[in-house]
């Protein structure tokens, strides 16, 4: 679905991403760890076209490096940035029309799609954005994203600031969207939900892919996670 092969990426003079390679499969959630700064936010940012990339990112077998970010979201790929920048002065529901591609053309999921699978939010649907919590507007975010239809979702740092009972719900909604097919990029920082909602584990370092594998390898290796993980 996705294949990444040989990215980098600058901030002016700055090397950012160092020769990246990383793979998705279709209905899968691949975790993309790392600590603070390493570039996870910069490798979404170039997938979706909002940084420059040079190397190749083949979306469905075509090249998407070096398209629009908007062209790029029209071929199916959403995006989910770190800040929940949901529109605090229009109403849940308002906010959720906003995430729709097209209002002429109805895709797989609708308002009545999500208010069936997330009663909260037909609850809350004419409540303002700003007045809901935290992690309800973390789980507006990804709605809106789902309005558009992706094939792909790269959700970054969603558990961000949450309640432990928020955290798991916000997992939740993530395998319940994983199940319906959509493929899942989790850009994360705690081990555990990573571990607990992915199939396969990107851990970055220095800019570059410094371990690739499953949840388990993962949770076997301490010397992988010692040196690239914890603090
Ligand atoms: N717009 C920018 N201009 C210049 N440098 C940037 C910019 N955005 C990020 N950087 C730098 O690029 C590096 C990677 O940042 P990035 O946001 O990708 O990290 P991250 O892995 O997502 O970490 P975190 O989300 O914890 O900050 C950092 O050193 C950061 O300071
Ligand atoms: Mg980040």
């Amino acid at each position: 679905m996705l294949k990444i092969k040989d990215l980098n990426a600058y901030y002016g003079k700055s090397h950012i991403l160092r020769g990246i390679d990383l793979d998705i499969e279709k209905g899968e959630i691949v975790a993309l760890l790392g600590r603070n700064g390493v570039g996870r936010s910069t490798l979404v940012k170039s997938i979706m076209g909002l940084v420059p990339p040079s190397g190749s990112i083949k979306f469905k077998n075509e090249e998407i490096a070096g398209l629009e970010s908007h062209n790029i979201a029209l071929k199916g790929i959403g995006y989910v940035p770190e800040n929940r920048d949901i529109f605090p002065t229009l109403t849940v529901k308002e906010n959720l029309l906003l995430g729709a591609k097209d209002t002429r053309v109805k895709g797989q999921w609708g308002l009545d799609e999500l208010f069936t699978l997330f009663p909260n939010l037909k609850e809350r649907q004419d409540v303002l954005g700003g007045a809901i919590s935290g992690g309800e507007q973390q789980m507006l975010t990804i709605c809106r994203c789902l309005m558009g239809d992706p094939e792909l979702m790269m959700v970054d740092e969603p558990t961000e600031g949450l309640s432990p009972q928020m955290i798991d719900k916000v997992a939740e909604l993530l395998k319940e969207i994983s199940r319906k097919g959509i493929s899942i990029l989790l850009v994360e920082q705690k081990l555990t939900i990573a571990l607990k909602l992915s199939n396969k584990v990107y851990l970055m370092g220095h800019g570059g892919i410094v371990f690739k594998g499953t949840p388990k390898e993962l949770e076997k290796d301490a010397s992988i996670r010692k040196e690239w993980l914890e603090v």
